[in-house]
């Protein structure tokens, strides 16, 4: 059949060149937005005199059925359409016949596809919105359960300082409520209209922009046309938003998978998110976990990719750009499907205070606060720093603990030192004295979970 766009050519396409050409398979997703879009455009037609309020009422109660049986299953989507743009007009023509061929009017697919993602985009930024803050209340919800409970911090993965597990899970929250700031940052440039830029360069028409901007909820409109059909940095800015989100899932999904493992058990996760294997019965998997942490492989490639395509292109629409539409959704369903299986991972798993405390215990995680007691007394820093050290040193050749040296022993490194530094190395205080804003002290927590809670 040829093309409604039949012009200069009889818009007969070779087979193989016309199915390389649509894009029907991934953008029929954006048929609500382009129904939608297309309504408005009627509605603005008619307000300014470009087509009788007659035809408009035709043409926008046809789009409110097509929309209707699409939902309804009663209208299947073409899979052999050029888009979902054309695809719908050619529904609506079919239709009311001649007045379905008003709809374009003062509107190019340039515009048009520029609008419907643009809406689409705006609606998956609230959705993901939602699916953060559940994360956010998961971990938050952790935290409270949790708050006390001492676990080892690590720097090089080796054991460091104690810190508390609730100070643990709050460092995260505190990620993903960047990535929801990012975002919401990122949907103030998303929700800028871009219909009536046209092809490129506007309209003859005398077409109210501002108008049909603000009946699709927009903030402003484009101001320059041809920025307006070849901006796709939105669809960046977005793709590099929800790379970090997948930084963040990924690191978490990390901890989750070596808190698992039998080496730490500091944590058990529900069997909802896990998998056994087909060999051996034992086994407990981390799956969900692992699948996180490898799918933000494709979400980096999805803005690599973008960036990529977009890079070199001279204004205004190429037929490149309908590459953006693939990776962008492709970032937005893997992000939404982790975020959304994240949460109640995260809700769901138990916790091994023990094992976290037993681990706390191991590797002489207080060397510093018996500095820091030597400091106390008069010794300063540096020095206090080499007595700890040696003290660190005599233990693991001797086979004691911090805990358990006799005060004797400790005195041949330091007669500064005497029976009340049991109570400085004791871990719950090397936890609680850490008080300083941001610190790991209940205290400190406490202040982070009020913040959070006002936050969300
Ligand atoms: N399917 C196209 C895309 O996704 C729509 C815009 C086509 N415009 C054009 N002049 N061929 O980019």
């Amino acid at each position: 059949m040829a093309k409604m766009w039949a012009g200069r050519t009889a818009g007969e396409v070779n087979k193989l060149a016309d199915s390389f050409n649509s894009s029907i398979s991934f953008d029929s997703r954006m048929y609500k937005q382009d129904i939608t879009g297309s309504m408005a455009h009627a509605a603005m037609l008619s307000a300014q005199g470009i087509i009788s309020s007659d035809d408009a009422d035709s043409i926008i109660s046809a789009l409110k059925q097509i929309l209707q049986d699409i939902e309804s299953g009663k209208l299947k989507i073409d899979p052999k359409a050029e888009d979902i743009h054309m695809f719908v007009e050619q529904v609506l023509t079919e239709r009311i016949g001649d007045t379905g061929k008003k709809l374009h009017t003062a509107r190019s697919r340039n515009d048009q596809v520029a609008l419907d993602l643009r809406l689409y985009l705006r609606d998956f930024t609230d959705e993901v919105t939602v699916l953060l803050k559940d994360l956010v209340k998961a971990l938050k919800g952790q935290a409270e359960k949790n708050i006390d409970v001492i676990m080892p911090g690590y720097t090089h993965l080796q054991h460091a300082q104690p810190v508390l597990f609730s100070h643990y899970m709050l460092a995260y929250a505190m990620m993903f409520l960047r990535d929801i700031d990012r975002i919401s940052d990122c949907r103030k440039r998303i929700n800028v209209s871009p219909i009536g830029c046209c092809a490129l360069a506007g309209t003859t028409f005398d077409t109210d922009r501002q108008a049909e901007a603000k009946e699709l909820g927009f903030d402003s409109v484009c101001l320059n046309s041809l920025d307006g059909v070849s901006d796709r940095d939105f669809c960046v800015e977005l793709l590099s938003a929800l790379s970090l989100v997948m930084t963040h899932l990924s690191r978490l999904s990390e901890e989750l998978i070596l808190w698992s493992s039998q080496e730490f058990s500091f944590i058990e996760l529900s069997d909802d998110f896990t998998t056994g294997s087909s060999i051996m019965p034992q086994k407990k998997n981390p799956d969900m976990a692992e699948l996180c942490r490898g799918k933000t492989g494709r979400v980096y490639g999805n803005l690599m990719g973008l960036l990529t395509t977009l890079k070199g292109l001279p204004l205004a629409y190429n037929k490149d750009m309908q590459e953006d539409k693939e990776g962008v959704f492709d970032a937005c369903d893997t992000v939404k499907m982790c975020l959304s299986v994240t949460a109640p991972m995260i809700k769901s798993m138990k916790i091994n205070e023990k094992s976290m405390l037993e681990s706390a215990r191991k590797g002489f995680m207080n060397a510093t606060d018996l500095a820091d007691y030597l400091v106390v007394k008069g010794l300063p820093f540096r020095d206090a720093y080499k007595v700890s050290g040696a003290v660190v040193a005599y233990c693991i050749q001797s086979g004691h603990i911090l805990e358990d040296l006799p005060v004797s022993e400790y005195r041949r490194f330091s007669t500064l030192i005497s029976d009340d530094v049991y109570q400085a190395i004791d871990l719950k205080t090397c936890v609680q004295r850490r008080s300083s804003e941001g610190g790991t002290s209940v205290e400190s927590v406490k202040k982070q979970l009020a913040y959070l809670e006002e936050k969300l």
